[in-house]
């Protein structure tokens, strides 16, 4: 099984496309955006002293999410990883290359999400998710098919993030540009860079995904 990075800014659509990989390709989403909200939601030591960092959209310590990441690769040892939100600097970005070569694995491929960030901001505010089976939604670009319950599970409660407002994502994007960004020559050094086109549509993005994910080794 391959081992991927989904690099991108804010609202890309980094969860959206790893979501559904996990889906149809049995390859498991390590995300510590995700990992760090369940730390919140549980009210462990973590989760107390990351919630007000993440809330002001700056990044979380290497430490932390280095940390959580080796736990999280410990549980699924033959599975095919896709990396979201992780690494987010050159530190943690050193750091998955040894955690991988420790278990005698390494990366396949670092997929660019290529978007432009004005379109960023509204992909972000207009997200929510079902508060009880999770499944993203969009209120302009993914919408439940009828309003206000779930597609998947028929529940009618759903949920918003508190970093989704306007001025938390630009500090995110700021985040991005100065820590994040950076990391892109030292995979391209590497060979391992392949760029698509974010804006597309969901399908489109797939799309452009599978056929890199499908190519011949
Ligand atoms: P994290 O949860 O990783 O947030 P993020 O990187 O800001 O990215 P998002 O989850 O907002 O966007 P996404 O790319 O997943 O987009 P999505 O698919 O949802 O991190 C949150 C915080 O945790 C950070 O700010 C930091 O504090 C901390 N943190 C996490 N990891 C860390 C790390 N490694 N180091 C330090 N700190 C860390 O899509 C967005 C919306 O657009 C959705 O509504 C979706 O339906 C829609 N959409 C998706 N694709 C398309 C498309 N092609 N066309 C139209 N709409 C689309
Ligand atoms: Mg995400």
């Amino acid at each position: 099984m391959q081992n991927i990075i989904l690099l991108g800014p804010p609202g890309a659509g980094k969860g959206t496309q790893a979501a559904r990989l996990q889906a149809e390709r049995g390859m498991v989403q390590l995300s510590t955006g995700d990992m760090l909200r369940e730390a919140r939601a549980s009210g462990s030591p973590i989760g107390d002293k990351v919630k007000a960092i993440m809330d002001s959209g700056e990044l979380v310590s290497d430490a932390i999410v280095t940390a959580l990441i080796g736990e999280r690769l410990d549980t699924c040892a033959d599975c095919g990883a896709i990396f979201d939100g992780f690494p987010r600097t050159k530190a943690q970005a050193e750091a998955l290359d040894l955690l991988l070569a420790e278990r005698g694995r390494s990366l396949d491929h670092v997929i660019e999400l290529a978007v432009d960030e004005e379109a960023l901001v509204q992909r972000i505010t207009g997200r929510f998710t079902c508060a009880k089976c999770g499944v993203g939604y969009h209120d302009s670009f993914r919408p439940t098919e009828v309003p206000g319950v779930c597609d998947v599970c028929g529940s009618t409660e759903f949920k918003r993030r508190p970093d989704d407002n306007e001025q938390t994502v630009r500090t995110r994007l700021e985040e991005y540009r100065a820590k994040t960004a950076p990391i892109l020559p030292f995979y391209e050094a590497k060979g391992l860079v392949r760029r698509v086109d974010g804006m597309a549509s969901v399908d489109d993005v797939a799309a452009q995904i599978d056929a890199i994910l499908d190519e011949p080794a």
